[in-house]
């Protein structure tokens, strides 16, 4: 198959690219690198030894989005083009709503003129909103905290509504929960641009030496530690789930929706914990206050994903801390 992936160059694009070309389809990818970067595609090229086509686009530019399908006989679209940043969509709000909705939307009425009917979402465990794990795909979605959780929860709606209204259109929502670690090869992996908002890229510059101290937020959860709860999963595995998502759109026309996640917890102090032990080095922190819109406990039940896509991790939290100090250090 040769599928697009809008927004291929980021963080978990760029692992799914590799793993894509390694269950031998063919890969092309649009990016507008605000944030991430050409380099990546390239380091995707070394690893796998196949060169990519890659377009440096907006998602939301119809006309960039129109070329790319007349240049390529697209079968499935991958969608991980977004702003991410949890708090800097509660300060820009129309800013998220804006790029994530409207590309979102060129891409589904650019796909529908292309004739192509397949397309992957990147969605994430916040549209669960703050209710008592483990989150099962038949619960209904939640209250989002905040206006980037919202979009997400948006988009499946959209996506959905597109489905109901045409027969053709096979759409495939993954939620995520907390993706961290790196490719083993070191090449490729989470690169934030400045401070780092989520915890594993925090540790990282921590233990390299490039920030001095993290800090947790919240110790006073009703958790055995006091800290947050998470299903972190190795980005290696959660590419691998696309994988299998790309291999049920061939052959079914659905509309539904995935948990990608271990099924297990790990607290804030366990993750930074297994990171010092296993890479053998500190991680100077202190315990602050909460920060606000975090829900104490958050893990997925993986058990609809294992029987309707056959998707199940296969990496421990110790790789997902090794591999994500080799990337840092290699790259720092
Ligand atoms: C958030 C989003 C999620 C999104 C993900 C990746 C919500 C509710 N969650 O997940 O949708 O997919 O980011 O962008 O919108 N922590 C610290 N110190 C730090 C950073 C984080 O203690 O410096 C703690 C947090 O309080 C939390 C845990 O680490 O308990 C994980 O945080 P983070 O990596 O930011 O992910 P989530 O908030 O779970």
């Amino acid at each position: 198959m040769v599928v697009l992936l809008a927004g291929g160059a980021g963080y978990i694009g760029s692992h799914t690219a590799v793993e894509l070309i390694n269950a031998g389809h063919e890969v092309v990818i649009v990016d507008d690198y605000s944030n991430s970067c050409p380099e990546s595609i390239k380091r995707v090229e070394e690893i796998t030894g196949k060169s990519i086509a890659s377009y440096e686009a907006d998602v939301k530019d119809k006309a960039a989005l129109r070329k790319i399908f007349a240049e390529n006989d697209i079968d499935c679209v991958i969608h991980f083009a977004g702003l991410k940043a949890v708090g800097e969509s509660t300060r820009l709000p129309a800013k998220y709503y804006r790029n994530n909705i409207d590309t979102t939307l060129s891409l589904i009425e650019c796909m529908k003129e292309a004739g192509v009917t397949k397309i992957v979402f990147s969605s994430s465990a916040t549209v669960y909103g703050d209710q008592k794990p483990p989150y099962v795909e038949t619960m209904p979605k939640g209250e989002c905290s905040n206006p980037y959780g919202w979009t997400k929860s948006m988009m499946e709606q959209i996506l959905t509504d597109c489905a109901k209204a045409d027969p053709e259109l096979t759409v495939v929502l993954l939620r995520y929960f907390n993706p961290i670690g790196a490719h083993s090869s070191g090449k490729i992996g989470e690169d934030p641009q400045g401070i780092p908002n989520n915890l594993m890229p925090y540790v990282s510059q921590v233990a390299a030496g490039v920030r001095e101290q993290l800090t947790i937020f919240g110790g006073d959860y009703p958790t055995p530690d006091g800290t947050c709860r998470r299903d972190y999963i190795h980005v290696v595995d959660l590419a691998l789930g696309h994988i299998k998502a790309v291999e049920k759109i061939l052959k079914d026309n659905i509309c539904d929706a995935y948990n990608l996640g271990t099924g297990k917890g790990y607290s804030v102090l366990e993750l930074v914990n297994t990171f010092s032990k296993v890479n053998n080095v500190d991680v100077n922190y202190k315990i602050v206050e909460r920060r606000p819109g975090d829900i104490d406990a958050c893990y997925a039940d993986t058990s609809y994903a294992l029987k309707e896509l056959n998707f199940k991790t296969t990496k421990t939290i110790e790789e997902m801390c090794k591999d994500a100090y080799n990337f840092i250090l290699k790259n720092k």
